[in-house]
């Protein structure tokens, strides 16, 4: 049952089935559940998997690393910095190597308009699987955990209303790739997902199109709104975030007019207030407390930011069980 997925890259969850979403959430079950048991696993005995980061991490890089240990194999940390890539070595030669050296290359490249390009560029030579820790376009490990998340917190998922909301944040301009993601994948879930940023702030044009059409598919909703007000009005869950004006400005410099005209996209208390009372505030983290939220919300009640960070734990565990060579039988 669970062969099918031996190799199958994990580079973006728009090629992943529902089914096979499904089986990804209810591995991630049975290894949290195993894991709070405190049972011995090594579904991956002795199998590398090397992780390439470009960019800085806590969550992704650690819960990778702890993740392969627990499942009975290794991670290498590689910092491309000090790999031959800085001197201009390609994908193709860098996959084909490290795929048989080890079982899985997994990789964080946020560049815009090249992580993704990169990412389809290792997975076209690599002979294992390639896993991605986030690009400019997705940030399938971070989806994958928020939905297992919401599943916990709420059991069903058709007709909750979810809100991608941007907010204002200094700290540095961060990819699309978390409210991408979480576009895309939400509605395959029947959700009614509203996606509200101020003008400026727009995710691509192929993204809207093909959200509306996962909506349409699954019996959800999905809308666009300049309004954040109606996006925290009567929500179930509420995802305010920042994100860079990427699309309508590639530079990568962070500040400029736009966002400093956009301060008052704060999640709040106030606003919280038009959440309804069971509500649930999620973000990816890292947060930029005091810009993009209020510290009594994201240390509130209505915060489940520690349970979702954990749960990045439990869904990468599920990823590398089943996409590598694994003994995984459920
Ligand atoms: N959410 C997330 O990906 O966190 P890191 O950047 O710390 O890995």
């Amino acid at each position: 049952m669970y062969e099918e997925f031996t190799g199958k890259h994990f580079i973006t969850l728009q090629n992943w089935t529902k089914d096979e979403i499904d089986t990804l959430l209810s591995v991630s079950t049975d290894l949290k559940n195993k894991f709070k048991n405190g049972e011995i696993i090594d579904y991956v005995k002795n199998q590398t998997a090397f992780l390439m980061f470009f960019e800085q991490s806590t969550r992704t890089r650690n819960s990778m690393e702890a993740g392969i240990t627990q499942l009975g194999g290794h991670a290498h940390f590689l910092d491309t910095s000090t790999m031959q890539i800085s001197h201009g070595e390609v994908a193709k030669d860098t996959a084909i190597i490290l795929s048989r050296y080890g079982h899985a290359i997994a990789c964080r490249n946020c560049f815009w308009g090249i992580g993704n390009k990169y990412l389809n560029d290792l997975a076209k030579w690599s002979t294992a699987p390639i896993i991605n820790m986030q690009c400019d376009l997705y940030h399938p490990l971070q989806a994958i955990a928020d939905l297992l998340t919401i599943k916990e917190k709420f059991g069903e998922t058709k007709r909750k209303k979810i809100s991608i909301i941007w907010t204002y944040a200094t700290s540095h301009k961060k990819p699309i790739s978390v409210p991408l993601s979480q576009a895309l994948l939400f509605p395959r879930y029947g959700m009614d997902v509203t996606l509200a940023h101020p003008p400026g702030y727009e995710l691509p044009n192929w993204v809207i199109a093909k959200t509306k059409e996962n909506a349409k598919k699954s019996g959800g909703t999905f809308t666009v709104t300049n309004d954040q007000y109606s996006a925290y009005s009567d929500a179930d869950i509420v995802i305010p975030k920042n994100w860079g004006d990427w699309v309508t400005n590639p530079d990568k410099a962070t500040g400029g007019e736009l966002l400093d005209a956009n301060r008052h996209w704060k999640c709040t208390e106030e606003r919280m207030a038009l959440t309804k009372d069971r509500a649930i505030y999620m973000h990816a983290l890292p947060a930029d407390r005091g810009n993009e939220v209020e510290d009594s919300v994201i240390d509130g009640p209505k915060s489940v930011i520690y349970d979702e960070a954990e749960n990045r734990l439990h869904t990468s565990k599920a990823v590398m069980a089943l996409t590598m060579k694994s003994n995984y039988t459920g």
